[in-house]
């Protein structure tokens, strides 16, 4: 565990009871809550790519009620951290975490169709393999119900082009991992969503040149 890479760029806090707290999360969680409420029709059952703390979830369920969110993660102490947020809220609307690798074909318990209305990952592309990107646009082709979403969070290119301060970041990603990368939403996301029946519903412009984007199955 010791040599891990780390699976986030940022210091993140420790309550003492297991939940972590991310930075980034207490900035970006308030635009988002109101992009999903925008486009969400409750109620809803979420299935969460790469939860990282878990703070997410807790905040929306807090936030919506008629959403019921399933956290998952690949790496351990996230994965401790979520099962530490759904103890910590009570809410019987929180649940998992389920272990997913989003690059993998399979993602075990969270194989259910006809149950997903929504697959959500928040800053997971461009901080993983580009395996995990299409993993993830597969599995939302594969899982989610027609009419269903899968929305993404995060830094993004337009058709080659990148606002300076994500150009700067894409740098700094790939300095830490050469198969990292800020992706570029029309030119790399936009054809396998649309092989994977999916088409682009939705691009809402979020703080700090991130983006949130609103995929829907067909
Ligand atoms: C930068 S953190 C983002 C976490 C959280 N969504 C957020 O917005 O703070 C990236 C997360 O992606 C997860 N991750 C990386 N590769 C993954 C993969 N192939 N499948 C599932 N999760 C992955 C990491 O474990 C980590 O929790």
């Amino acid at each position: 565990m010791a040599n891990k890479p780390p699976v986030t760029l940022e210091e993140r806090g420790e309550g003492g009871d297991g939940r972590r707290y991310s930075p980034s999360i207490a900035r970006n969680r308030e635009a988002i809550r109101d992009a999903l409420k925008a486009h969400l029709t409750l109620p809803a059952r979420v299935l969460e790519i790469a939860s990282g703390t878990g703070e997410h979830g807790a905040f929306f369920v807090d936030e919506m009620p008629g959403l019921d969110w399933t956290y998952s993660d690949i790496d351990g102490p996230s994965l401790e951290s979520q099962r530490a947020w759904r103890e910590a809220s009570g809410s019987l609307r929180l649940n998992g975490p389920l272990e997913i690798n989003a690059a993998d074909a399979n993602w075990g318990e969270a194989e259910q169709p006809e149950t997903w209305d929504v697959i959500f990952s928040a800053n997971m592309v461009h901080i993983a393999p580009f395996a995990a990107a299409t993993g993830l646009i597969a599995g939302a082709g594969r899982l989610l119900k027609a009419g269903g979403m899968l929305v993404l969070y995060g830094p993004f290119a337009r058709d080659s082009l990148i606002a300076p301060s994500n150009a700067a970041f894409d740098d700094s990603l790939k300095s830490r991992d050469a198969r990292w990368g800020v992706r570029d939403l029309d030119r790399d996301l936009v054809p396998l969503v649309e092989k994977a029946g999916l088409r682009l519903d939705a691009v809402i412009q979020m703080p700090a040149n991130n983006l949130t984007v609103i995929f829907r199955k067909v």
